[in-house]
């Protein structure tokens, strides 16, 4: 029985607008990464989710695939983004499975509070590796089907690629430096900077990247590893809004983003935060 599409993705988006189309999404098995995909196969799509954990992602893409009545969703396990090789592989079977690639969430991500002084240079090199090279590793694996799908889906009518899209998932930590998150920081600076690269050197063959950089979200890995229960009532009236994002919000800033809405959206970010990096103190 198909879930309510109003509970995962707002009902302002028409069902299946994402028909034929398949989204490959690293750190799938994520909150944050989960909700993004479920509301595209809400809307249409087909998808691949990987991550590190076999039955962890396994059972997130059976989770996933009950969001529409003849949905195909993949769960790849054992994939690392620090290992290109193994993202490889996923791609090879998501083209052979799925028939190609049209939509890409880099969302594979690293995360822990730790002063920079007690910080070792692996602790500090695995966030840097997992973020920055995984999504790197992320882009190269995937941008020979990217390439294909946006040749593929420019139309004469259509001069906005209906594919050929990549999203990157980072944080807005840099944006006014955040204590105990220097490692995280810097590599999502560095996920920022590959994504305004990529919109530069593959707008010309269609190809759009953009970053979506999510706030305090409710219920998410990142809150739960990051905030202390204790700072919750102070954290929650720094925001502007006075609330907690949902995963519903950031689901629907990448339907927007993947949507022809987005068509001449490259190289930018969607920040999601309700507002809040803008009070950001260092409390
Ligand atoms: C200090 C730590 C640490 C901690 C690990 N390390 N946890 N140092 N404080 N809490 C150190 C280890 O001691 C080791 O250094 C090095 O980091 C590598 O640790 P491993 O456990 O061997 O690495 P690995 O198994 O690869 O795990 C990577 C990880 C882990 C990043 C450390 O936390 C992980 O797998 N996380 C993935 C899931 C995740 O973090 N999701 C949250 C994403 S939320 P030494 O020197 O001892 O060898 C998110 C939100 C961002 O990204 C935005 C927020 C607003």
């Amino acid at each position: 029985m198909p879930l309510p599409k109003g509970d995962y993705v707002s009902d302002v988006w028409k069902d299946g607008i994402f028909a034929n189309k398949v989204v490959f999404c690293t750190g799938g098995a994520g909150t944050i990464c989960s909700a993004q995909v479920r509301a595209m196969v809400h809307l249409g799509a087909n998808a691949c989710i990987v991550g590190r954990n076999v039955e962890k992602t396994e059972n997130m893409a059976t989770d996933i695939a009950t969001a529409r009545k003849d949905a195909k969703v993949i769960g790849i396990g054992n994939v690392d983004v620090r290992n290109v090789e193994s993202i490889q592989a996923a791609v090879h079977k998501t083209i052979e499975e799925l028939g190609g690639i049209d939509y890409v969430i880099a969302g594979a991500a690293g995360n822990f509070l730790a002063p920079i002084n007690q910080l070792s240079p692996n602790a500090f090199k695995s966030v840097m590796d997992i973020d920055v090279l995984g999504s790197y590793n992320t882009l190269k694996a995937t941008l020979p089907s990217l390439a294909i799908s946006a040749k593929r889906t420019k139309t004469e009518s259509s001069p906005s690629p209906l594919g050929g899209r990549i999203i990157f998932v980072s944080a807005t930590l840099h944006y006014t430096g955040t204590p105990l998150q220097a490692h995280v920081g810097v590599a999502k600076a560095g996920v920022d900077a590959l994504s305004n690269s990529v919109a530069i050197e593959f707008g010309p063959r269609g190809i759009t990247s953009n970053v979506i950089a999510p706030g305090p979200i409710a219920g998410t890995e990142g809150m739960e590893r990051l905030s202390r229960k204790e700072d919750a009532a102070a954290g929650k009236k720094q925001i502007p809004l006075g609330r907690w994002g949902t995963v519903r919000e950031i689901a629907d800033a990448t339907v927007y983003l993947f949507s022809e809405a987005a068509g001449y959206v490259n190289g930018t970010t969607l920040v999601v935060d309700g507002g809040s990096w803008r009070t950001q103190s260092t409390n």
